[in-house]
């Protein structure tokens, strides 16, 4: 058979673009100067999908497919557990993103801690530490049995032959920038190496029924390098995130093939490696000033967990012709939308006033039902009155002033109730089958006047 030639290919460095010749600017992404001349070999396999793994090619009738449930592994962490739904999925891949230095390797090093004391054997597999590197960061976390097996190594080819050799029922690989494959020649971490890699990695997890965690390091962006590309093949992306200031992480699905994508996990990071949070609420609204004016508490939902969280406010007279908007783990745009809405709906002079909005303890959130606790924050502050430390608000705030109603009202009052609140404040449609009992004041409001009038 004549040989083939091999192709130079063109990728963008930052979405994964691929073109036949340089390019300027990205089409894709709209990036300059990201083309990177990536020599692929044409005659090797292209076996990287999800048949070739299996290996059949014969259609099944779809009636006659039985469902096993599938194997789950617990990692007996039970966040990290929460977060892939239920557990780890036997021949799974899961991508564990998140910028240098957030904990990813002490968090996957923990859980091969915990599976090989409970007599499972674990592969680490790390390209960017020392044997002794790694050791030094195991001590400080516990001492580890007999099954936790490490191996220092870049060469993919290697790192197969070793993993059939030894047949783990968990690998990690740390991480997959690290990685190389013999048969594409561009560098470790571009484009078509990472793939490639994530590949044969996908192969491997299929063919031998091993669960695979791959680590990988975000770029400036905010997306892992060669992202689409490596979003797609694998069946889980977590996202490891979090103030690098803060001692709190927090692990987000981004997607589960086994289970729902909004479910986080709160960890906090010590001198002993990372620990479970089991009280988030608790823990975000330690410290909080008592009485302070643009102090609220609101109640966001985090896939199926309440979450209170301190909403700040700071407004004061502007020195300049146009004000100074700031948001910090909210959406900018919608504090400024807030802030016109509480202009012409309650009449209160903010257009000539510096608003910055902060949501303490340096969480991220976006659920629009935090509205109503950052308009009543602003109003606090720009009044400069308290409002009482022991309420609780949330609600969506249309364009007219109305509070909308949001979803799992019922889990929200139950979380400020378990915390010890004893007043709430809440869209008046979400009253409805709610019914507080002596220890907690429900306030329903149809408009954010309604909640002013209430509590201001
Ligand atoms: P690491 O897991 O190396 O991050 P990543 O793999 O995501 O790059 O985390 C390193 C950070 O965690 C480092 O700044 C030190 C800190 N750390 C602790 O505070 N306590 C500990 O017990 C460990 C192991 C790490
Ligand atoms: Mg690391």
């Amino acid at each position: 058979m004549a040989q083939m030639k091999n192709k130079a290919v063109f990728y963008c460095q930052n979405c994964g673009f691929e073109s036949t010749k340089w390019m300027g600017q990205c089409p894709g992404c709209r990036e300059w100067n990201t083309f990177v001349e990536e020599v692929v070999k044409a005659s090797s396999p292209k076996s990287t999908g999800r048949g070739a793994a299996m290996g059949s090619a014969a259609p099944a009738v779809l009636a006659d497919i039985k469902i096993q449930e599938e194997a789950r592994l617990s990692t007996q962490i039970g966040e990290l557990d929460r977060v892939l739904g239920g557990g780890i999925v036997q021949g799974s891949l899961t991508l564990v993103g998140g910028d240098p230095g957030i904990g990813k390797s002490t968090l996957l090093l923990q859980t091969c801690w915990k599976l090989a004391e409970k007599g499972h054997k674990v592969l680490y597999i790390s390209g960017e530490e020392s044997q002794v590197q790694i050791k030094m960061r195991a001590d400080r976390i516990g001492s580890f049995a007999e099954g936790m097996l490490l191996l220092c190594e870049t060469n993919l080819g290697s790192i197969r032959e070793v993993i059939r050799r030894e047949m783990p029922k968990v690998v990690i690989i740390d991480s997959i920038q690290t990685m190389y494959n013999e048969e594409v020649s561009a560098a470790p971490g571009s484009v078509s190496q990472v793939r490639e890699s994530t590949g044969v990695l996908l192969q491997l997890a299929k063919g031998m029924n091993i669960s695979v965690f791959i680590v990988g390091h975000v770029t400036k962006e905010g997306t892992v390098a060669g992202p689409r590309v490596l979003e797609h093949m694998v069946d889980t992306v977590l996202y490891f995130e979090g103030d690098r200031h803060a001692s709190y992480r927090i692990l987000r699905g981004v997607k589960n093939r086994f289970g729902s994508t909004n479910e986080i996990g709160v960890f906090e990071m010590g001198q002993e490696g990372l620990t479970e949070v089991h009280n988030p609420s608790e823990y975000m609204l330690e410290g909080r000033p008592e009485g302070a004016s643009g102090s609220v508490v609101a109640c966001a939902m985090e896939g199926t967990r309440p979450l209170l969280l301190e909403i700040q406010a700071l407004v004061c007279h502007s020195n300049f012709g146009i004000p100074r908007r700031q948001a910090t783990g909210t959406d900018l745009n919608r504090v400024n939308l807030l802030m016109a809405v509480l202009e012409k709906r309650c009449g209160v002079q903010l257009s000539g006033c510096d608003a910055y909005v902060n949501i303490a303890g340096g969480m991220k959130v976006q659920e629009p039902a935090m509205d109503l606790a950052i308009v009543l924050a602003a109003l606090s502050s720009f009044k400069n009155r308290g409002i009482s430390p022991r309420l609780a608000a949330f609600g969506e705030v249309g364009l007219s002033g109305e509070v909308r109603s949001v979803s799992m009202a019922s889990q929200r009052v139950a979380e400020a109730c378990k915390l010890g609140f004893d007043t709430c404040i809440l869209p008046a449609v979400c009253m409805k089958g709610l019914q507080g009992d002596g220890s907690m004041k429900l306030i329903g409001v149809r408009t954010i006047q309604d909640a002013v009038n209430a509590l201001l």
